[in-house]
């Protein structure tokens, strides 16, 4: 049987440490009850906010007026095995990391260098996880989903998962519950080739070679812990939502138009970072446009402040509001969009709240 209570504070489920009481709340340990919970607030007409690990939410101060369905189904097996490929599935309550050590472990390669993201695996298609030159989208073969719409499970391939940088077809959308997901992993004590400049010069290596599947994972949480992006109680900067704003990705034509603003404020020695994607269009990095928009790492608006560590992370570091929150994040999109014509787009999901 779900547990279930009511008015219950969601800041003790987010990682930020914000948000306000949800009207009613349910803990489902079993795909039965995750479906039930959320079948029933369907019929009830009631809004439905599914929760896992809360580490990329931001809740109003106000809260949810509605059933908060908290995800703890647990269970990873082996389904499949073909020449050297193990298909493994992965409840959606079971933490990510876990999963990830536990593959790590036992040999099976492809997620590696996605260690230390917080979060729980249902919410890992959701915005196609990625981190050190890996995402979810090149590992995930399946995706079982309750479909609001259809009222029925449903089990998508990933032409139809739809993914994208921090993206795919289940984000900006509550149609689908994440119930489980499966992804295809190497039978190898080996990474996959390196993809990450900075993860290679970590490792003393160049991209495109292979490390052990130990040493991917280490050198990703030293990286990431020296970024703050890994949960410690003790450190104040790991109270965040990961990276508050995307990186934009940009047509030629405004990518130029980015160079010229900075060559006009810096100088011809100061460079915009520049990532090419797929089509033409070039990635930039919202962090450098922070930082040359003259927001300093530790810069504060009241109680809510830019991490000491990473600009793209916004925290709380104890005695701020949502609201607090987002009167920092509006000014910093201001400032980029005043500095460089660049209009930075809020990467965690907004329940309650926007920009
Ligand atoms: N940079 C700055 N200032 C900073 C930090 C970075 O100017 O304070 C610039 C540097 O030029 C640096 C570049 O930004 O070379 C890239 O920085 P980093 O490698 O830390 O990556 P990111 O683009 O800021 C993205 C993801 C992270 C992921 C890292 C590593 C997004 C929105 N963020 O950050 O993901 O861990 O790459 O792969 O794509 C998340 O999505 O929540 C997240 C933490």
């Amino acid at each position: 049987m779900a547990v279930f209570a009511e008015e219950v504070n969601l800041a003790g489920y987010t990682t930020l440490r914000l948000g306000g009481p949800a009207r009613r709340f349910v803990e489902a340990t079993t795909e039965d009850e995750l479906v039930a919970a959320v079948r029933r607030a369907d019929d009830e007409g009631e809004p439905v906010l599914v929760l896992g690990g809360g580490s990329n939410l931001v809740v109003s101060d106000d809260g949810f007026p509605g059933t908060v369905v908290h995800v703890g189904t647990r269970g990873v097996e082996r389904v499949a095995a073909d020449g050297g490929t193990v298909h493994v599935r992965a409840q959606a309550g079971e933490d990510w990391d876990a999963f990830v050590a536990r593959s790590v472990a036992d040999g099976l390669a492809g997620i590696e260098c996605l260690s230390g993201i917080p979060g729980r695996v249902g919410a890992s298609p959701i915005q196609n996880i990625g981190a050190y030159g890996q995402d979810v989208s090149q590992t995930i073969v399946e995706v079982r989903a309750y479909d609001r719409r259809e009222r029925s499970v449903v089990a998508l391939d990933p032409a139809s998962c739809r993914f994208s940088y921090r993206n795919s077809v289940f984000k900006g959308s509550d149609r689908y519950v994440v119930l489980d997901v499966t992804f295809a992993l190497d039978e190898s004590e080996e990474s996959r080739p390196v993809a990450y400049a900075e993860l290679a010069k970590r490792l003393g290596v160049r991209t495109g070679e292979r490390v052990t599947l130990k040493e991917a994972r280490d050198a990703v949480l030293e990286l990431r812990r020296k970024k703050g992006m890994v949960l410690d109680p003790a450190d104040p900067d790991t109270r965040s939502a990961g990276s508050f704003f995307t990186n934009p990705v940009l047509d030629p034509e405004q990518f130029a138009e980015v160079e010229r603003r900075v060559a006009e404020r810096f100088g011809p020695d100061v460079t915009l970072p520049r990532y090419p994607e797929a089509g033409g269009r070039v990635k930039t990095s919202a962090a450098w446009l922070i930082d040359h928009a003259g927001f300093s790492k530790g810069h504060a608006v009241g109680p809510a402040r830019i991490s000491t560590k990473h600009s793209l992370a916004l925290t709380n570091p104890g005695g701020a509001t949502t609201d607090d929150l987002l009167k920092l994040a509006r000014q910093v999109r201001d400032g980029v969009r005043d500095a460089f014509g660049v209009e930075l787009v809020n990467e965690p999901v907004f329940v309650g709240v926007s920009l």
